[in-house]
């Protein structure tokens, strides 16, 4: 059933994978993005890509008036919420403008639904909830906590959502946590794309095998996992935009909210993945063993086995194919205006 989709943040990493899928899965889409971390070639690249028109609202989710109009004119059924603040050293210096953009921001969208009467909303949250879980793989029912403000934030909107369902029954949410996305859509057109010095270890990687940095600093190698080194449960972005369009066929076909991993429940060590870079790459990537990073959790691994349940959702691609389609992504892409 064709739906008709507002998709905030649409033009970040995660939002253009997952507007692709929506498409070849027959949904209109409406992008609201205010590219404040989004280049501007995106909706054309998107055009190359699915071979239509990309309808793209330049414009804040801070904006009730604008939302408004949006819903007036093209009739929601549903909307995916991406746009948000999302890097966590940032939070710690800026937590207002995280507090002001990821719950201010859902909540004006929220009252925009209300007011138009949708009801339907996937949420985009992390897998930060679960701070320093006491289980791994980590499973939906392990305690949320917050380890800095951005997390806080998915807590509280997590949270404004349980409420809001409970309060009236007509609202269904989807609230996905996402594991560690890394890879770049097949066609090379779209892909991670951070203005600065990566913070995250695959664009960090990725900017060394491109020659633009030195070397990978990795943060520890005294954990107590298997090489020493930080494990995380990478999941290629294209079959986490999948998991999205799961996540809505779930909520306009059966009404049920949910709340669910998107992980592989597979870990992978900082040496695992720099060596399968290295494989992508074929070159050699020289790295440095230094201080562990403050915050850092040794194992995020998902328990993957509620989003194959409720949702039908298993992840298809390797590391090896997050590290391969990044290489094509950056390896093709200097220059992106
Ligand atoms: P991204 O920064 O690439 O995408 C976010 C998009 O939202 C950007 O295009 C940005 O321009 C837009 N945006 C920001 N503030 C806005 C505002 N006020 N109004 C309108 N648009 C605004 O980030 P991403 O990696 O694609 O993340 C998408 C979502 O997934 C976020 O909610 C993030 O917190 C969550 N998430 C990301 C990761 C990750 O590692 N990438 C992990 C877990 C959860
Ligand atoms: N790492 C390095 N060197 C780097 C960067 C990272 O060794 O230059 C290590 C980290 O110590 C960690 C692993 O690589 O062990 C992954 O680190 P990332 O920064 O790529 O990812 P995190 O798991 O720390 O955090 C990311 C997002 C969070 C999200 C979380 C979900 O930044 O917002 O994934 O698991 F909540």
């Amino acid at each position: 059933m064709t739906s008709r989709i507002l998709l905030t943040g649409g033009a970040g990493y995660i939002g253009s994978h997952t507007y692709v899928a929506l498409c070849a899965a027959g949904h209109e889409v409406v992008i609201l993005d205010n590219f404040a971390n989004a280049r501007r070639s995106v909706p054309e690249r998107l055009e190359q890509i699915t071979g239509r028109p990309v309808r793209v609202i330049t414009g804040d989710v801070r904006d009730g008036a604008m939302l408004d109009a949006a819903f007036a004119r093209h009739g929601f059924d549903a909307v995916v919420h991406f746009a948000a603040l999302k890097a966590v050293g940032e939070s710690m210096t800026r937590p207002l403008d995280y507090f002001d953009v990821n719950v201010g921001g859902l909540t004006t969208v929220l009252q925009a639904m209300e007011r138009a009467g949708c009801r339907r909303l996937v949420f985009s949250s992390s897998a930060t909830v679960y701070g320093v879980p006491d289980e791994t793989p980590t499973p939906e029912i392990a305690e949320l906590r917050a380890m800095n403000p951005y997390g806080q934030t998915k807590i509280i909107g997590e949270q404004m959502l349980g409420w809001l369902q409970q309060a009236d029954p007509r609202w269904a949410v989807g609230i996905l946590r996402y594991f560690n996305p890394a890879g770049a859509h097949a066609s090379a057109l779209i892909g991670e794309d951070p203005r600065d010095i990566p913070n995250n270890l695959m664009p960090y990687v990725a900017r060394v095998a491109l020659g633009a940095l030195d070397r990978i600093a990795v943060f520890g190698d005294d954990y107590d996992t298997p090489d020493g080194t930080g494990v995380r449960d990478y999941i290629h972005v294209e079959d986490l935009a999948r998991g999205h369009v799961l996540s809505l066929a779930r909520l306009v076909g059966s009404g049920m909210g949910h709340v669910v991993n998107l992980g592989t429940g597979r870990g992978h060590s900082v040496l695992e993945v720099i060596a399968a870079y290295q494989r992508a790459c074929n070159r050699h990537l020289p790295h440095v063993i230094i201080d562990r990073r403050a915050g850092d959790v040794p194992i995020y691994v998902a328990r993957a086995d509620k989003a194959a349940e409720v949702l039908g959702f298993r992840t298809e691609k390797t590391l090896d194919e997050m590290c391969a389609s990044s290489w094509q992504w950056v390896s093709t892409a200097e220059g992106l205006t």
